[in-house]
């Protein structure tokens, strides 16, 4: 049956209106929403997969970047993964993938990243789980923090230039944070359902140290403030966001935020009273182990060469072994050496992102590795829990 599908572009408007018949049916939109989803992304951007010539499935591709060691790595988001019903359990999905991971490697790009409504699949063709979108709540009368030292300021958010700056400060520090994909960002400042957006400078005008952006809505139980975004960036801003949400209290009962499942604002809370409401991994997959080697930034301080062995069944450029040397933060990569560290490409997705240690991907199988060579894995991987408040 797998022999009949093909892989494609978009090519006509025929092909983009039976893409968005299928993808709506798939994740229960309108086609009203269709439309600017399309247009957002471009269709330049989905892919198809065809049998006998219909399309019968289809996805998007997010062309941004991710930052891991203070780094930032091309990577291409793949969302909307859907195939009509009735061409189901015959591989359409896994031959799409199969295509599209092709020609990201094709095209250069070393990692991509996607949420799955299923893991099967997505470990299928080499994807494993590669960091956290962590939603937290608190009620706002447990905050209790009062420092109006800094000032604020309300702003319109007409556009997202105002934020991208500071947002680029704190997402390089925070390894799985995007460089954002202008859709996007379009999502962050514009309200989808005509519900306002309010939008806060934290700091002065002229030197902002951080911002917040919400909506409000009425929830049982009084308003509730959902943070679409927020940056933090000085001491006096953390300070500064609490109390003004804490401002709210007589009226919003709660407020909700993405964060890392180690969020630090939560150090300055007083008690241990925000709560993890929902939580979720996304997966990454490395499409060309030297090249997201080499573009990922490690711990200045470290002097050492790691002799990996990899096995990939989807790219034989990958299953092989290789000498990774790093030097002044930066990697670099060559073919060879003594295979020390084993392991599978799903392994190293979750280890590339510093999601789990190597002694974790050790001992659930994902790599076999000398006492020593594990050690230098270790201190190469280390960093903050990989996370991004984007979903896609
Ligand atoms: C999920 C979806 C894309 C799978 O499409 P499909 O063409 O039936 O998948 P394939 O036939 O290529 O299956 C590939 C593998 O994934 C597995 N798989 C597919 N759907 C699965 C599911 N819902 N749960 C668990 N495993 C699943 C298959 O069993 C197969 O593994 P196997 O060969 O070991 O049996 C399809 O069901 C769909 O469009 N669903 C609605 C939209 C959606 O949820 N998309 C995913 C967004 S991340």
């Amino acid at each position: 049956m797998s022999s009949q599908l093909e892989y494609g572009t978009v090519s006509s408007p025929e092909d983009a209106q039976q893409l968005g018949k299928l993808l709506s049916q798939c994740f229960g939109d309108s086609l009203t929403d269709w439309q600017p989803y399309f247009e957002s992304i471009g269709q330049d951007n989905f892919r198809c997969i065809r049998q006998a010539g219909q399309v019968v499935g289809g996805l998007a591709i997010y062309f941004m970047g991710q930052w891991y060691g203070s780094q930032l790595v091309p990577m291409a988001g793949i969302a909307a993964v859907g195939i009509a019903p009735e061409s189901r359990g015959t591989g359409a999905a896994y031959e799409l993938m199969k295509g599209t991971l092709q020609e990201l490697y094709d095209r250069g790009v070393p990692i991509s990243t996607l949420y799955a409504a299923t893991q099967v699949l997505y470990r299928k063709v080499g994807y494993e789980q590669g960091g956290s979108r962590c939603c937290w709540e608190l009620s706002t009368q447990s905050i209790q923090i009062k420092d109006r030292h800094l000032p604020i300021q309300s702003i319109t958010p007409v556009g997202y230039e105002a934020f991208q700056d500071l947002y680029s400060q704190q997402a390089q520090l925070n390894n799985g944070n995007l460089a954002r994909h202008q859709a996007l960002w379009k999502r962050v400042v514009e309200s989808s359902n005509e519900q306002p957006i309010y939008a806060y400078l934290l700091g002065s005008e002229n030197q902002p140290e951080g911002y917040v952006i919400f909506t409000q809505r009425q929830e049982t139980g009084g308003l509730l403030i959902g943070i679409k975004d927020w940056v933090v960036l000085t001491p006096a801003a953390a300070r500064r966001f609490w109390t003004f949400l804490a401002d709210h209290r007589s009226q919003v009962s709660r407020v909700r935020w993405f964060s890392s499942p180690m969020d630090s604002l939560t150090l300055l809370l007083p008690e241990q009273t925000a709560k993890i409401h929902q939580q979720e991994r996304w997966m990454l997959r490395i499409i060309d182990v030297p090249k997201a080697l080499k573009k990922r930034g490690y711990p200045l301080s470290i002097d050492t060469e790691l002799h990996l062995q990899v096995r990939d069944d989807l790219f034989p450029q990958n299953n092989s072994n290789f000498v990774f040397n790093v030097s002044a933060g930066r990697g670099e990569v060559t073919k060879g050496g003594k295979g020390e560290f084993c392991l599978d490409v799903r392994g190293l997705a979750s280890l590339y992102t510093g999601l789990f240690t190597p002694h974790q991907l050790q001992l659930i199988g994902h790599l076999d590795a000398t006492t020593e060579a594990l050690s230098r894995a270790t201190q190469l991987f280390s960093g903050s829990s990989p996370w991004m408040p984007d979903f896609f």
